[in-house]
C-alpha cells in the first residue's frame, strides 16, 4: 500500500482512570483499541503502526491480529513515548519505504467511520500538504481570565479538530524533525513548518474517548440495541 496509518494508542488514560491504558479498556467484549482498528481494516489497505504503551506491545498485538484477519502482515507495533508526539515520533520510525501518504489517528477515536478515513486520503491524493477532519463548534465558547468570562468568540469561526489527519509522508517527517515545542496535534506541527492544512468533513462518531462520560456513550452505540 502507499498509505499507512500511525494509531497512537500509547495514552495513560489518566481522565478515565480505568486501572489499565485507555487503548485496553473494554467496551464490550472488545477492548478500545480493537474497535478502533476493525474500523481502520474497514478501509482500504494501509500499513497499520500501533504505538502501544511501553511494555504492552504484547496486548496490542494480539487486538491487531484478531482486527487484521487475513491482513496481519500490515501491521506493526512499537513502543510509544512520554507525549503525544513522542508516539507520533515512534510511529514515524516504523513506516515501510514505499509509503508516500501518512496518517495519524488517536485509538481513543475509536469508533470513526472508515468514509472518514477515505475523505481524508482523497484530499492528499488531490494534492493537500495537510489535511484535518474537522466538526462545527455547537457550544458558545467563552473566553476567561481565571473565572471570569471575558469575551465569547464568534463559533462559526470555529470547528472542532478530529482525526484521522493526513499529510505526504516528507512533509510529515520533515516538520517533526524540525518541531521544538509540543502540540495537541499533527497539523499544528505541520502548520508550524509553514504548510496550509485543508479539512474535510468528520463524523460525529469519531469523538475522543476521554472522559466517563465518553466511555458510557461509546458503550452505548456499541451495544445491540434492545428489543
Ligand atoms: O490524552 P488524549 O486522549 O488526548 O490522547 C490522544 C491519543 O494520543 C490517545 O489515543 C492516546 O493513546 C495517544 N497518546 C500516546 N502517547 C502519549 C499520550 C497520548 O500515544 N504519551
Amino acid at each position: 500500500p502507499r498509505v499507512a496509518v500511525i494509531v497512537v494508542a500509547a495514552g495513560s488514560g489518566t481522565r478515565l482512570d480505568a486501572g489499565v491504558p485507555k487503548a485496553f479498556v473494554g467496551l464490550d467484549d472488545h477492548t478500545i483499541l480493537r474497535h478502533c482498528l476493525r474500523g481502520i481494516f474497514e478501509a482500504p489497505p494501509m500499513q497499520v503502526i500501533v504505538v502501544a504503551p511501553s511494555g504492552r506491545e504484547g496486548d496490542a498485538l494480539t487486538d491487531a491480529d484478531e482486527a487484521a484477519g487475513e491482513r496481519r502482515d500490515l501491521v506493526t507495533v512499537v513502543a510509544g513515548g512520554s507525549t503525544r508526539q513522542a508516539s507520533v515520533a515512534a510511529g514515524l520510525s516504523a513506516l515501510w519505504g514505499d509509503i508516500e501518504y501518512v496518517l495519524v489517528h488517536d485509538a481513543a477515536r475509536a469508533l470513526t467511520p472508515p468514509d472518514v478515513f477515505d475523505r481524508v486520503i482523497g484530499a492528499l491524493e488531490a494534492g493537500a500538504a495537510g489535511v484535518v477532519p474537522v466538526m462545527p463548534v455547537v457550544d458558545t465558547i467563552r473566553q476567561m481570565d481565571g473565572e471570569t468570562i471575558v469575551g465569547v468568540v464568534d463559533r462559526s469561526r470555529l470547528s472542532a479538530a478530529q482525526t484521522p489527519q493526513g499529510f505526504p509522508r516528507g512533509i510529515l517527517e520533515a516538520a517533526y524533525a524540525a518541531a521544538g515545542e509540543e502540540f495537541t496535534d499533527d497539523a499544528a506541527v505541520v502548520a508550524a513548518s509553514g504548510h496550509a492544512i485543508t479539512t474535510v468533513p468528520g463524523d460525529a462518531t469519531a469523538f475522543k474517548i476521554t472522559t466517563r462520560a465518553d466511555l458510557e456513550r461509546a458503550r452505548a452505540l456499541v451495544s445491540p440495541l434492545p428489543h
